[in-house]
């Protein structure tokens, strides 16, 4: 009956995934689902080995990567067993994908464990300068003693406000004093005050389709009416622009126009200009948030809108969450004085301040010498394991632009695949994506998922994406 049943299960998965990956599946799928309970014992490697016609060896590797990532234990002469923290987990996580799936939640998604990660756009740590950061934030110590008893100024630290407002002349010719920069607890807290005293429930708030999720969560928290605009890899229709401007007048345009989340597309330098003229026009104010300025493959990107601004309707959020470290919660507001008045406010009312031992770091880590070539590497690191997706991908009929730099693809399944359907079988059987309705305000994008390159390493890439294939195609 076990041999029938997975002589069913042998489809095309097996011509494309490793033996013990489909040996490792077959338990791990099971445990997800409840089918075996915890402590339950698992059939032996032996017993395995017969049924699903593989070597003993094969079913020994897969135990061992269920027993790496604690999904199984070993009694000595016993054999192998369900763990049972991981049996519980795996039940509320098999929950929690329904749940997440019915209510939307991206940060649900992310949170789901599975070993070929591609819903997580964020670096992974292994990239990461981790020894070099002990370093500095020793020196930071020893600079300031007394940190720890100190709160932030509300706006920032003034040492690195000033380095920053510099840093932003040299790199993109923006003409931005210390006065005009605020350190946010990451660009997530920048969006979350912005809206705060400027949005009223009903206010119209333009948005790009597709879009960053948390943004539009935010948005909708404050009840706004929110109004897309797609973007296309060659920038907006700007009349399209210009008529959703006149016609609703939005308080606020939200934009991500640089190797932008999750479609990697760049707004081109022309548009930017234009782009400011209209909201000036129309008096919105545009919201440039600009997290992945720094990780461009072969070109750096256009300047920040900000370089156009005349009358103080823009807004620029540089965040370092993506490539310097996510945990440091630091992104910089640039912004003209009638704004910051009330950004400042919303912020005392928030946090009081960014910490500051944060900022010191930041500071002494962010202008190093060795920044700077740890960016370099970065940069290189990604784009191979870019590269390595688009490879594998190749070998389907999925569609996607090659993004100039940023984390992710933004891939087109054929029709009329169920991508909810491909999400959950995925999830089964550990690789996590981002279903392409999760970044859209009116729930289209049926057809599109995202899939990023930046945490998972390039073995893991190769077999992760070679699977997913496999599951789409088993369908
Ligand atoms: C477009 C965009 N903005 C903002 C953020 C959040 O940045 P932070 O970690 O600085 O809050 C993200 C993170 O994914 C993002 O993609």
């Amino acid at each position: 009956m076990e041999g029938e049943q997975l002589n069913t299960d042998q489809t095309k998965t097996e011509r494309t995934m490793n033996l013990y990956e489909r040996v490792y599946d077959y338990i791990n799928t099971r445990i997800v689902r409840g089918e075996w309970s915890a402590h339950d014992r698992l059939p032996s490697i032996r017993e395995l080995a017969r049924i699903m016609d593989v070597h003993r060896l094969t079913v020994f590797k897969a135990y061992q990567l269920l027993k790496n990532e604690q999904k199984v234990y070993v009694k000595d002469k016993s054999g192998y067993f369900v763990s049972p923290i991981n049996r519980e987990e795996s039940s509320k996580d098999y929950d929690k994908i329904k749940a997440s799936i019915q209510n939307n939640m991206l940060s649900d998604i992310q949170q789901l464990p599975a070993h070929f990660q591609f819903s997580q756009a964020i670096i992974d740590p292994n990239l990461l300068p981790n020894h070099f950061f002990s370093e500095y934030i020793k020196k930071v110590f020893d600079f300031y003693p007394k940190i720890l008893g100190s709160y932030s100024p509300l706006q920032g630290d003034d040492e690195l406000r000033k380095a920053l407002a510099e840093y932003f002349f040299q790199t993109e010719h923006l003409y931005v004093s210390e006065d005009e920069v605020m350190i946010t607890t990451g660009a997530q807290q920048a969006i979350d005050l912005i809206t705060d005293f400027l949005i009223k429930p009903r206010d119209t708030i333009l948005v790009e389709r597709p879009t960053y999720s948390v943004a539009i969560d935010i948005f909708r928290q404050k009840e706004a009416r929110i109004v897309p605009i797609d973007i296309h890899a060659s920038g907006y229709d700007l009349e399209r622009v210009e008529y959703l401007m006149r016609a609703h007048k939005p308080r606020l345009f939200y934009i991500n126009p640089t190797f932008h989340n999750p479609t990697g597309y760049t707004l081109p330098a022309e548009q930017r200009k234009q782009l400011v003229d209209l909201a000036e026009r129309y008096h919105c104010v545009l919201i440039d948030d600009d997290p992945f300025h720094d990780i461009f493959f072969d070109q750096k990107p256009p300047h920040p809108l900000f370089l156009y601004d005349t009358k103080g309707y823009v807004i620029y959020i540089r965040s370092f969450s993506k490539y310097i470290s996510p945990g440091l919660r630091i992104a910089a507001v640039c912004c003209r004085p009638w704004i910051m008045k009330h950004l400042c406010r919303a912020k005392s009312l928030s946090d009081n301040g960014t910490p500051l031992l944060n900022q010191k770091i930041f500071l002494h880590y962010f202008f190093s010498s060795r920044m700077q070539s740890h960016l370099e590497k970065l940069r290189i690191a990604l784009s191979v394991r870019k590269e390595i997706m688009e490879d594998v991908l190749s070998e389907t009929d999925w569609q996607w632009e090659s993004p100039k730099g940023g984390l992710n693809l933004w891939v087109k399944v054929p029709e009329p695949t169920q991508v909810a359907s491909l999400f959950q079988r995925s999830i089964e059987r550990s690789v996590s994506f981002v279903p392409g309705e999760y970044f859209d305000s009116e729930r289209t994008n049926k057809s599109w998922i995202r899939l990023s390159y930046s945490y998972a390493n390039e073995q893991e890439i190769k077999q992760g994406i070679k699977k997913l294939v496999s599951i789409y195609h088993d369908a």
